[in-house]
């Protein structure tokens, strides 16, 4: 790990934290042509049922799908949050990650409350996860070890990334969420560049079969986290007749666009440390869809 990066990003830290309580300007509600989410990024969208939707039931399916995005994103912090509390245990007060960490769960707790307010800011009932989701989410997180657990957020934290480059960068999108996406980007960037640099001491030193588990991981995290945004309910609410058929093709339509809009970072990133093989590739394609 490089220390003197380490340092630097902690100095970042605390020399300039952003504040969610100051930086975004709650007070302003929703313009007339304001949306919640990026057209690109709704499931929907590419679909011939998406040309079918009145303006109004496009504008409430962003905003139901964007509240699903930031809850999930709240839960999966808040689960990485106890993972990190446990493991700084394990680091002397003084070590460098150890103070890293801190700052980390510090702006991931600043995160998790800026989300559970935008979601009020909003209007939002987000969808409890699923049975399968909590299971997998609270086992992995108690029994995987450290790296492994890292190498999960980082896939988590660069998909986020792109999520919110797509929608800050986005020229109608509604101000609170543009700036919730602004911070959001500007923190995680540092939280992807010291889990890189911690992740490199395990790549290095990784053989094939350790690779090849990784590469799984990162895989199943996101697979995971893919399918926690696209929701049946979110149609009903919206009106649409025949649901479960409507999420069926949504389903599929958002796989596809996630492989290729979402991952691109995320490859060059497993690529960097020989993660796909002959045992991976395959599943990488199957569950993903995309070309490796
Ligand atoms: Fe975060
Ligand atoms: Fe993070």
């Amino acid at each position: 790990m490089d220390v003197n990066e380490v340092e630097r990003l902690i100095k970042i830290s605390k020399e300039h934290p952003l504040m969610p309580e100051t930086y975004i300007p709650w007070h302003l509600e929703p313009a007339n042509d304001d949306v919640f989410l990026p057209e690109i990024l709704t499931s929907l969208q590419g679909l011939p049922i998406y040309d079918t939707l009145s303006t109004n039931q496009k504008l409430e399916l962003g905003r139901h799908e964007l509240v699903q995005v930031i809850a999930s994103y709240g839960w999966g912090e808040c689960l990485f949050c106890l993972f990190m509390t446990r493991h700084i245990l394990t680091l002397p007060l003084d070590d460098v990650e150890h103070r890293f960490l801190l700052r980390e769960l510090i702006e991931e707790f600043r995160h998790q409350e800026m989300f559970g307010q935008a979601i009020r800011k909003l209007g939002g009932k987000p969808i409890q996860q699923s049975g399968l989701h909590k299971f997998f989410g609270l086992f992995s997180n108690k029994y995987l070890a450290a790296d492994y657990l890292f190498m999960g957020s980082i896939s988590i934290e660069l998909v986020t990334d792109v999520y919110g480059n797509y929608a800050r960068r986005s020229p109608n999108i509604y101000p609170v969420l543009k700036k919730m996406f602004d911070l959001h980007n500007i923190e995680e960037a540092r939280h992807i560049i010291f889990t890189k640099s911690l992740l490199k001491t395990y790549t290095d030193k990784a053989g094939y079969i350790k690779r090849t588990l990784y590469s799984y991981v990162i895989l199943f995290n996101i697979l995971f986290v893919r399918t926690m945004y696209v929701k049946k309910e979110i149609y009903e609410r919206i009106g649409l007749e025949n649901p479960e058929k409507v999420f069926k093709l949504a389903s599929k339509n958002f796989k596809q666009k996630f492989s290729e809009k979402c991952l691109a970072d995320t490859m060059k990133f497993v690529n960097e440390w020989k993660g796909f093989n002959l045992l991976t590739r395959w599943a990488w394609r199957w569950l993903l869809g995309v070309e490796v």
